[in-house]
């Protein structure tokens, strides 16, 4: 599918200008047109996820001793009461007495919020972190 491009004129400062020019140089862009839509792609997602409203995709990271009384048992339950959201984990012993689960969200931002601040919450949680994704629906391509 061919995508409709529309053109238009933009006035930034010099030196922002001169910032961006290297940014796609060195992230490997071919033009300043496709460094600057990953840019915009990236604020929408980040503004998606704000407010809300939308839905997103991502990952939940989290580090924690398996050896902590309860919180392995806490960490499941509350996967298994938010199953709808979770699409896949991945779980990667890290040494002796710590865990890495990478989970695969997807759902309404606000859900997969509170999902991750539960996570993060929960008594012995050592890191915590959710990275936010587009769904991929949301941009032509
Ligand atoms: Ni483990």
């Amino acid at each position: 599918m061919r995508r409709s491009l529309s053109r238009f004129s933009v006035s930034l400062p010099t030196d922002l200008l001169r910032q961006l020019d290297a940014m796609a140089v060195a992230r490997g862009f071919p033009n300043r047109s496709r460094a600057l839509a990953d840019v915009v792609r990236s604020s929408l997602v980040e503004h998606n996820a704000q407010t809300g409203a939308g839905e997103i995709a991502g990952t939940i990271t989290l580090v924690y001793d398996h050896h902590r009384r309860g919180l392995q048992s806490a960490l499941t339950s509350l996967q298994h009461a938010h199953q709808e959201l979770i699409l896949s984990v991945l779980h990667v012993h890290l040494d002796h007495a710590n865990c890495m689960e990478v989970l695969a969200v997807r759902g309404r931002a606000r859900s997969i919020r509170t999902l991750a601040d539960r996570l993060a919450a929960s008594k012995g949680m050592k890191h915590a972190r959710l990275s936010v994704t587009a769904t991929g629906k949301e941009f032509a391509g």
